[in-house]
């Protein structure tokens, strides 16, 4: 009886010690095909698709995704750096392959034609996949623009070609901080950086009174500017509060509203009512930014189509300052006079 144990037990120590030596023996002649352009073995592929699967989703495990992942500003600011750091590897509506994406293994997933669990998506843009063209973020970048850009690529499989172009357009290009410390790279004026659509601007220098009329800077908050005025022609409400700081200041017609609730309550309605349809010519605009903090001037002639037409030269001072990543509206003044 103890003989027959132990002659199990030296087999089984036989046959590993074989498969060690063999395995060992394997690896030392060079013969796997390490090219990335020849598939893993089948037996490989299910081991290392398992691995990375199972040790993403048991780390993804803790993680708490911010309640206000769908907010629109969130997913404007997230998709300029989606465009500049992850479109070329993971691909955008419309896009055919790219030199990455054909020439990395493991592919890298088209990310415009999937859904992917945020915790997951998170972890893995912060953290990277070993051994694969996937890498970490985590070391140049914060959590909160990271959370900005996971948000975009929940509502990424949604867009087309267009609505992609036009979100990362109006989003304020490739701004982040660099996820070591408190300050902030977001307002570089690196024209070669910005995929905002005002970088014509940065080319003129930024600074003194003689510069250009919108600094390059100034380029996020202005098309934060732009799209609440359009949304306020438009009376799509959500983006209008969604676009406002809870804490703004509204001045207009001699009076005041000092809070985001309280100009959604009264004069939003009222605002929008009357600017529906309308058509607004801008004749002038200034902006300047420092650091988390901007300021847009803007002139304009309106025309009003609704039950008295009429047309008005109105003038705006907006004050935005960014947060995470994200510039609100602070501070509105509005005033106007029969044009
Ligand atoms: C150089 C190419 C490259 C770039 C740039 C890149 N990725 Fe990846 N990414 C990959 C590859 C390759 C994988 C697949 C890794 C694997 O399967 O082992 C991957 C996987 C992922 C996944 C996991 C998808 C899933 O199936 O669960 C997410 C999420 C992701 N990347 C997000 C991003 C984000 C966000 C950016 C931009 C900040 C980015 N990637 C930039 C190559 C890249």
């Amino acid at each position: 009886m103890i003989r027959t144990i132990k002659t199990i037990i030296l087999t089984c120590v036989a046959t590993i010690v074989v498969a060690a030596a063999g395995l060992a023996l394997y690896t030392w002649s060079g013969a796997y095909g390490i090219g990335a352009d020849q598939p893993h073995t089948r037996v490989v592929t299910a081991f290392v698709a398992t691995a990375r699967d199972r040790a993403v989703r048991a780390h993804a495990a803790g993680i708490e995704v911010p309640t206000d992942l769908a907010s629109e500003a969130r997913i404007r600011q997230g998709a300029g750096n989606y465009a500049a750091m992850c479109a070329t590897c993971h691909l955008s509506p419309g896009a055919k392959s790219s030199e990455l994406s054909r020439g990395l293994y493991p592919a890298p997933p088209r990310l415009d034609r999937m859904k992917v669990d945020p915790a997951v998506a998170f972890w893995v843009a912060k953290h990277g996949i070993k051994a694969s063209g996937m890498p970490a973020w985590g070391r140049s970048m914060g959590d909160e623009y990271l959370w900005n850009m996971i948000a975009f690529i929940g509502a990424l499989p949604d867009l087309d070609a267009d609505a992609y172009r036009a979100l990362v357009a109006q989003s304020g290009g490739h701004s982040h901080d660099d996820g070591n410390d408190d300050h902030d790279h977001g307002d570089d004026t690196d024209p070669h950086e910005g995929t905002g659509h005002e970088h014509g601007a940065a080319d003129a220098g930024t600074s003194g009174a003689a510069g250009p009329p919108v600094d390059a800077g100034a380029a996020p908050a202005v098309a934060v500017v732009d799209a609440f005025g359009a949304a306020l022609v438009a009376g799509d409400l959500a983006t209008v509060k969604d676009l406002l700081d809870p804490a703004v200041v509204v001045l207009e017609g001699g009076g005041a509203e000092r809070s985001r609730d309280e100009y959604m309550d009264h004069h939003a309605g009222a605002d929008a009512a009357f600017l529906k349809g309308a058509h607004v010519t801008r004749t002038s605009r200034t902006a300047r930014a420092s650091g988390d903090l901007a300021w847009v001037a803007t002139e304009s002639t309106i025309h009003t189509h609704g039950a008295r037409p009429a047309t008005l030269a109105s003038s705006e001072t907006m004050t935005l300052a960014r947060h995470d990543g994200v510039w609100r509206i602070v501070h509105i003044h509005w005033s106007s006079q029969p044009g």
